[in-house]
């Protein structure tokens, strides 16, 4: 199946970077976002994102413009009823997902494939309000979405063999690297790596290390490129919290409880960098 037109639905932190992604590998991309305010936001974040790209020799001038000019912004859903193939990445909560893709269903061609960009949620349930549980898949790309090579395509129960090839070769075509996962809690990465953020944020918890030397440890020890509290900051806490949570709801298993810590760093909004404060303080410059 040819993908000639692409929708996000959501131009947030993830949703905007894979606008950022589409656009750059020549497709016209639209994106929704719920109010105007939200959208000159999303729009102006992938803007900075391109320059960025830009300054770093990463994309010249010219191949910035035109990825620019392929991104429409609007706040109708009804826009994305020429879309070929469409990806929600919307806050994780299933009752939102889920209306957007009830009404998905309504406004775009049966064709239309449609992708959520869930870390955690259980794709059955996602797909279920949608009229089309065969054309559904998961396409679970990672922050910074411009940067990072993964995408994990998810397979549903229902998820057909032609759909989960189209949903390969159209990440193949972002120039991103896709592995397979099963419909299943935390899929392949998170359910690897929130186990041992929590863990981290344990060791600190427990005054068993400082969060400098935490950090410093899995750097320069393991050659992670961040360490697991800064990177926790990165993700946001209250991603970290709500991932935690499933994944404890799920599989059941004491050792991925979220730690008291976390819980109630989130309850002081201490979200990470997307609040100004987590375990770090970006508010100092
Ligand atoms: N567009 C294109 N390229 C960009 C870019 C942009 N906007 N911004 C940065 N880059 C490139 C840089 O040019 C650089 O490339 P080279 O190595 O080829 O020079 C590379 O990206 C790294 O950039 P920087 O040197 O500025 O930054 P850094 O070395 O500090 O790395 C980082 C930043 C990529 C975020 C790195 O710290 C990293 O990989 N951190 C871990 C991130 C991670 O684990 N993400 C997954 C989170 S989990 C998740 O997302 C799943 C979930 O559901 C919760």
């Amino acid at each position: 199946m040819e993908i000639k037109t692409v929708g996000v639905v959501g131009c947030g932190q993830m949703g905007g970077g894979i606008v950022e992604v589409i656009a750059k590998a020549g497709y016209p991309v639209i994106t929704r976002e719920i109010n105007q305010e939200l959208l000159d936001k999303g729009l102006a974040h992938i803007r900075k994102s391109m320059d960025k790209a830009v300054q770093r020799g990463k994309l010249s001038p010219e191949d910035r413009d035109a990825a620019w000019s392929r991104i429409y912004g609007t706040l109708d859903l009804a826009d994305f009823a020429q879309a070929d193939f469409v990806i929600e990445a919307i806050i994780e909560r299933m009752d939102l997902k889920q209306a957007v893709f009830g009404d998905l269903s309504n406004i775009c061609p049966p064709t239309t494939i449609f992708a959520s960009n869930t870390s955690s949620l259980n794709l059955a349930e996602v797909a279920a309000t949608s009229d089309r549980p065969d054309r559904f898949l998961g396409t679970h790309f990672f922050n910074p979405a411009p940067v990072m090579p993964l995408v994990e395509i998810v397979r549903a129960l229902a998820t057909s063999d032609k759909t989960l090839a189209t949903g390969q070769a159209f990440v193949i075509s972002l120039g991103k690297k896709p592995i397979l996962a099963k419909d299943s809690p935390g899929f392949v990465v998170n359910r690897l790596l929130i186990p041992y953020l929590i863990d981290a944020i344990r060791v600190f918890e427990h005054g068993l290390a400082s969060r400098d030397d935490i950090d410093k440890g899995m750097k320069l020890g393991a050659g992670h490129p961040m360490g697991p509290l800064e990177l926790c900051d990165y993700i946001g806490l209250d991603t970290m919290l709500y991932v935690a949570d499933v994944l404890y709801e799920e599989l059941g298993d004491a050792w991925l409880k979220a730690p008291p810590l976390l819980r109630r760093m989130v309850a002081a909004g201490y979200l990470g960098r997307k609040s100004g404060r987590g375990f770090y303080d970006y508010n100092k410059s």
